[in-house]
């Protein structure tokens, strides 16, 4: 549960907060002045703060200046009545997160801490990579061990020890932000800010405000001043998600901020200095746009100096295994679902399907079937209808589907079912593997005969008497609904 400290010496503002996150999986404490927050906030470890500017004792704007001497990325929200927007830009210029003017837009409020919890777990969880599957700090990792993904390593690598600015490219769901983020762990700039800003999600025409502020009566509704991201981020890392929905003048004010660390606020005249990595992402390619002019490309030759290029999973299938046994055990322990494991035939259809949705399918499907499946091992039944399509595109029978997985792979192929059932052994140590191995033979014969007891039975080498035997004791018949 995420953790909010209200600083705020109005009682009712305590209680119409209390009011607003309660069933929000937020837990509020409150504090009545800033000595207060500021011994809570070593006991309590908030995910954020928000605070008002003007309290009885020490004010706002001095309790966030000692936060920030022994914190410098915990999410600091204030609050500010009319009047007093100066002091809480002055208070962004401090590091504060963002600033609400009261009396609150209930919404806004709400999608503002949501934003900053984002931010503070993005800054507190360290994405590694290359983490162990049997470590305890496994909790946040990019996995795989294909080649592709050893070369993906090696940069991150390389980019977290340097401070050049990084493009990350990819098809959706293939983990560009996972790896941002484990760039920046590991950097220089690690105990410093991580703002992550999605340019698609932003309007066109706020998002230069958004990334660079605005000065007062800049533009209709600039009511007052606004710092922007660049600054708010000084010395830390700004992540660029979707940089290629970027406008053109916007595009401009990136490249100077990249060439020299200069800009201005929109609608102002002086040139601001910062220090901020820029990381960028996108999952559209950025030579077709720069070649349609949608896309600078001085810009483009200046963010491409290294870029990580993430593979499909479907050109890393190799690595499919792995992903699902790592999210088997973050799900399981995540949501409470235990712990579950996939039967050789359900891995096997996830191998072959072509995973449009990347890794983030992968993780929804693993969290599908843990929901729906009916005991501790999923089997095919339990996977979505489109898993039985075979890779040419050929739509096949489900059952037969199944099995086919287990005939048409490589050689290999009984070895990597003895593997993935030592595997699932080893999990639960009350599965017998040698009733396995029989059970999924039996299963497999029967679907590769359609159902036909005789013809199994013949396959297998054992009487039919014996086979409905051990159909029986393995509730074959039930399962998989043979007639
Ligand atoms: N190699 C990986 N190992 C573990 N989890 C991964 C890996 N790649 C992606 N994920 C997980 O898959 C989900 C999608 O990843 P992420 O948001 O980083 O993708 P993206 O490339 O930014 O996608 P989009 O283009 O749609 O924004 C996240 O939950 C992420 O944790
Ligand atoms: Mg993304």
């Amino acid at each position: 549960m995420d953790k909010l400290l209200l600083i705020d010496d109005e009682a009712d503002v305590q209680y119409s907060f209390r009011r607003i996150f309660e069933g929000a999986d937020i837990e509020v404490t409150t504090a009545s002045g800033g000595e207060e927050g500021l011994k809570l906030i070593p006991q309590i470890k908030p995910d954020l703060v928000l605070m008002d500017v003007r309290m009885g004792g020490i004010t706002g704007l001095e309790t966030l200046r000692r936060i920030r001497q022994s914190d410098t990325k915990i999410p600091v929200i204030l609050m500010t009545a009319y009047g007093t927007t100066q002091t809480a830009i002055e208070a962004m210029k401090l590091g504060a997160y963002d600033y609400l003017l009261k009396p609150f837009d209930v919404p806004k409020l709400k999608e503002l801490v949501v934003n900053a919890l984002k931010a503070s777990r993005d800054m507190k969880q360290v994405v590694s990579y290359q983490p162990l599957l049997d470590s305890e700090d496994y909790a946040l990792g990019i996995i795989g061990r294909s080649e592709p993904m050893q070369n993906v390593f090696k940069l991150i690598g390389q980019l977290a020890v340097s401070d050049a600015t990084a493009l990350i490219t990819g098809e959706s769901g293939t983990g560009k932000e996972l790896v941002a983020r484990a760039i920046y762990h590991h950097s220089r700039r690690s105990n410093q800010t991580f703002l992550a800003i999605n340019c698609a999600a932003i309007p066109e025409n706020l998002l230069e405000s958004e990334l660079f502020g605005h000065e007062r009566g800049s533009f209709t509704g600039a009511t007052n001043q606004r710092i922007g991201k660049f600054e708010q981020c000084n010395g830390g890392t700004i992540f660029l998600d979707e940089i290629g929905d970027m406008s053109l003048p916007t595009q401009a004010k990136i490249l100077r901020v990249l060439q020299n660390g200069t800009f201005e606020r929109v609608g102002g005249n002086q040139a601001i200095t910062v220090d901020v990595r820029v990381i960028a992402a996108t999952n559209k390619p950025l030579e077709q746009a720069v070649a349609k002019r949608e896309f600078r490309e001085d810009l483009f030759y200046r963010l491409n100096v290294v870029r990580i290029a993430l593979p499909a999973l479907r050109e890393r299938r190799s690595d499919i295994r792995l992903l699902v046994d790592y999210f088997l055990k973050k799900i399981g322990e995540t949501h409470k679902l235990g712990r579950k494991a996939f039967a050789p035939l359900a891995v096997a259809a996830l191998e072959n399907y072509d995973w449009p949705g990347n890794v983030r399918e992968l993780e929804n499907v693993v969290q599908r079937s843990m929901v729906v499946a009916k005991s501790d091992v999923i089997l095919p039944q339990d996977l979505a209808p489109e898993f039985c399509v075979r890779s040419a595109g050929k739509p096949v029978e489900r059952t037969e589907a199944a099995a086919s997985t287990i005939t048409a792979s490589e050689p290999n192929s009984f070895s990597t079912i003895a593997e993935q059932l030592f595997r699932l052994a080893r999990a639960d140590t009350t599965l017998k593997v040698i009733p396995a191995v029989e059970r999924e033979l039996i299963v497999a014969a029967l679907k590769e005969t359609k159902g036909n007891q005789v013809q199994s039975a013949k396959l297998l080498g054992i009487t039919r008497a014996t086979l409905r035997k051990r159909m029986e004791k393995f509730k074959i018949r039930q399962e998989l609904s043979i007639q």
